[in-house]
């Protein structure tokens, strides 16, 4: 058995190759989900019961009008549920709720012949509601101490020493948006059960095995009744890790009852008022600096806005904590966490899990406190960085391996972006130009990769090898767009030693493959890649025995390369299916279970301490913005990146991942603004922003004008699968380096060295406020500098320093800000 990360003789990984299905995305024939459904045979569709009040009670619910309507089949609700009647993993979700917990609640579910009967069924359900008082906003959450979940604490080193060191003391306060996934295709089931009541669910879920467990608990059955199949999503994003298993067991729920194929698709707008989104945050904070600008303490409260559920809200938060240092030694620290409860949507798993708010966090400080310190932003940074060969850890504990990356990949970009001429040119360009400024920014990236929940760092595969010599993989991960099964399919051929065009990859199910992980935290490559390494190890060994007996040589001297077994030193050769075909007849087995393990984590949930990631990945993105005075409209001139993915398995993948991730950042810090409705009037709790008509979703024209990617060379990674990094997730971080520059731009308005507070998202809008402070001497009443314990600048008692974004009228939790605004989200 080789070595985890050492590549064969020509190996497939490694390969430019176009996503397996690009053919059948771009043409349309690529099935997802609901297509299927047009395959299957009297099909029921499910609608379901929104009630559109904030929070109630519910008093009567009669689903007899329903009953009346043709075409109906059946209402389901509470009292048909066989077994457990709750759709979470923390079981404070109902399936069929007794309270209505958010705008848009639903609380049973309508079965019809047709889209249309179902729909005018829900319709004529009666719901009465005792109405109850409702939180909405994370602020007023906060203000009422409405939490739920756990409460971490990370500390590390002594942060008083930390203080009482600083030549420097700021404190602030950031609160910013969540993000809706707006993957292409929305939550979609279709259930079907057969003569012996076994159950099969095709769901658009990146975790089959937790929708199989959830499905199983509210019929009441063992999960081996329960069979869970992902053929591909049309976008996952982390929005399908949790979310998809009550709505799946709807589906089983009604195929049980009426015999019949279920199926539902939610609509656009369903999609967006039922399923949870990205958390938006409140981070108060206090941080130290010594004289030349390096962090010596940081004090902080990270408040996260879970919605009505747990969901992953815990995880999510604990992974916000762990990446509030990014790539940047903080000796001394205290994070607290909380979980606030609202009146909204469960906030779920989103690219990043967490990792992009705490990360946000840091690069927010860094960027208001620069100018403070008299230091360029760049600069600022730089000085930070974890140093490589000090033995430095994170807050929470882990040694930072490969630390010289940072400076590398940052080395690196400022290199491809020419950073000392344009930035003499920039300086020019703002010189002569009074209306309009541009900026560049720098920033960098440190993300951990595995699961911080050590058992959830497994994966599984089975490998068939048929007696003409094809393969079939199959894996427990899932496919949502980001290239995992092209990237597996490059590493059985790898491993066997085969052309890839022998290798077909079987749709994920559970009945194949238990106990899989979710497709999430990147590691969907690393998990499932290194057990199909492993099932194919098995088999390319017995291979090599069969080889080696025909071609007269030891099995260790057998090499199989592109199809053709050879001995070292030998010119006998066999080729790959003549090989299969003898070891079948010598009745040697040609199926494999394969399993990894990531070997080495440990975490401590309760000291919040541990070793949870295997490694981390880097990056660094360079960004120039040009930003308009008059309105704060601006647009992004260029993109230079340089990103870590190890030696990467499917370059064209990888950097298709890195485009996205930064686009789907660059999306989530600018354009994209969730909005609620917070009146006290009848809608109070509605979401605002219910379709892309008000959602603002990054399109072609928000593209960098000059978008530069390329992968870090020569970094192949010991301790994964052929010297791979995780992709999938980190790159969205790179968009930092947008907000930053439209940061700079801003205060580039303003009197020289003016600190500016930018809202996030910084649309236009939030922009032109941040030009306009920037005008009159910037934040200096919000942004407390103190020199050990003195405040020197500004106070905390001038009424909007409270809330860092209060001053110019933007809230980012999507607080509604007039009237006229809240009617237009419709
Ligand atoms: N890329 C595409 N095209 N579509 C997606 O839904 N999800 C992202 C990322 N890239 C996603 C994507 C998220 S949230 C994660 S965790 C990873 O892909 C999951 O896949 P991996 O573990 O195989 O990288
Ligand atoms: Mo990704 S947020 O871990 O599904």
């Amino acid at each position: 058995m080789s070595h985890l990360s050492e590549r064969p003789e020509k190996p497939v990984v490694g390969v430019s190759l176009p996503h397996e299905s690009a053919f059948q995305h771009v043409t349309g024939a690529a099935l997802y989900t609901d297509d299927l459904v047009q395959r299957t045979k009297d099909v029921l569709h499910a609608y379901p019961v929104q009630v559109m009040k904030a929070h109630g009670r519910i008093t009567a619910l009669r689903t007899e009008p329903a009953l009346a309507v043709p075409g109906v089949v059946r209402v389901l609700t509470k009292a048909d549920v066989p077994g457990v009647n709750d759709a979470g993993m923390k079981h404070d979700e109902p399936l069929f709720p007794d309270e209505v917990m958010f705008h848009g609640h639903a609380v049973a579910w309508v079965l019809g012949e047709t889209l249309e009967a179902a729909r005018l069924g829900a319709a004529a359900v009666e719901v009465e509601l005792d109405e109850l008082p409702s939180v909405i906003t994370l602020q007023d959450a906060i203000a009422a101490e409405s939490f739920h979940g756990a409460r971490p604490l990370m500390t590390h080193g002594d942060i008083d020493a930390g203080f009482a060191d600083s030549a420097h003391v700021f404190t602030g306060e950031f609160q910013f948006s969540g993000q809706e996934h707006f993957y292409l295709e929305t939550h979609a089931a279709l259930a079907q059960v057969d003569e012996n009541g076994q159950l099969f669910i095709q769901s658009s879920t990146q975790h089959p095995s937790e929708t199989q467990e959830i499905v199983s608990h509210v019929l009441g059955v063992p999960a081996h009744e329960v069979t869970v199949q992902c053929l591909r999503m049309g976008g996952g994003f982390g929005g399908k890790e949790m979310q998809p298993h009550g709505f799946a067991a709807i589906a089983a729920l009604g195929a049980k009852l009426t015999g019949r194929p279920v199926r539902f698709r939610l609509n656009r707008t369903q999609d967006l008022t039922m399923s949870g989104k990205r958390h938006g945050f409140n981070a108060t904070w206090k941080i130290g600096f010594d004289a030349e600008g390096r962090i010596q303490a940081l004090d902080a409260t990270l408040t996260a806005d879970g919605g009505w559920s747990l969901d992953l809200s815990e995880p999510v938060l604990a992974r916000a904590l762990c990446h509030i240092d990014n790539t940047y030694w903080i000796p001394n620290a205290r994070v607290a966490g909380r979980i606030a409860k609202t009146n909204t949507v469960s906030n779920t798993a989103f690219r990043g899990f967490g990792g992009p708010q705490g990360m946000l966090v840091i690069e927010d400080i860094l960027g208001r406190c620069a100018p403070r310190l008299g230091l360029d932003p760049m600069e600022l940074r730089e000085r930070n960085f974890y140093r490589p060969g000090q033995g430095q850890t994170t807050p929470y504990g882990q040694l930072v391996t490969q630390a010289e990356r940072i400076s590398t990949v940052w080395q690196q970009v400022r290199d491809d972006a020419g950073i000392a001429d344009r930035g003499r040119e920039i300086a020019a360009f703002n010189a002569a130009h009074p209306h309009t400024k541009r900026a560049l920014a720098i920033t960098g990236i440190k993300f951990g990769i595995s699961f911080n929940l050590t058992a959830f760092n497994q994966g599984g595969a089975l490998v068939l090898i048929y007696k003409d010599g094809s393969v079939l993989i199959n894996h427990g991960g899932t496919e949502m767009g980001q290239g995992l099964h092209t990237k597996m399919m490059q590493v059985a051929a790898t491993t066997l030693g085969i052309p890839l065009h022998k290798v077909r990859l079987a749709p994920t199910r559970t009945d194949k493959v238990p106990n899989t992980s979710a497709t999430a935290a990147s590691s969907g490559a690393d998990l499932n890649g290194g057990a199909i390494k492993n099932a194919c190890e098995q088999l390319r060994g017995r291979l090599q025995q069969v080889a080696a007996s025909q071609l007269g040589v030891n099995a260790s001297d057998v090499r199989i390369v592109e199809g053709v077994a050879r001995a070292l030193g030998s010119d006998k050769e066999l080729g790959w299916d003549e090989l299969v075909h003898t070891a079948y007849f010598q009745r040697v087995q040609l199926s494999a279970a394969g399993f990894y393990r990531t070997e080495g984590l440990h975490w401590d949930v309760k000291s919040f301490r541990g070793t949870p990631f295997k490694y981390f990945a880097y990056g660094a993105a360079a960004t120039e913005v040009e930003v308009d005075g008059f309105t704060g409209a601006y647009r992004i001139r260029r993109v230079d990146i340089v990103h870590d993915v190890g030696e990467s398995l499917s370059p064209m993948i990888d950097i298709g991942q890195v485009e996205g991730g930064f686009v789907q950042g660059a999306g989530w810090l600018t354009l994209e603004d969730l909005r609620w409705d917070t009146s006290d009037g009848p809608n109070r709790g509605r979401l605002l922003t219910q379709a892309a008509s008000t959602y603002k979703l990054p399109s072609f024209s928000e593209m960098p004008e000059e978008f530069n990617v390329r992968l870090l060379e020569n970094a192949t990674e010991e301790g994964a699968v052929y010297g791979s990094k995780a992709v999938g997730e980190p790159p969205l971080m790179l968009a930092f380096s947008v907000r930053e520059a439209l940061r700079q731009a801003a205060a580039a308005f303003g009197p020289s060295g003016v600190s500016v507070d930018l809202a996030s998202p910084a649309t236009p809008e939030a922009v032109y406020w941040a030009i306009q402070e920037a005008r009159q001497g910037g934040d200096a009443s919000r942004l407390v500098h103190a020199v050990n314990g003195t405040a020197v600048n500004g106070h905390s008692a001038n009424g909007h320093s409270g809330n860092g974004q209060s001053g110019n009228g933007q809230s980012g939790d999507g607080k509604v800000r007039t009237d006229a605004e809240a009617l237009s989200g419709a």
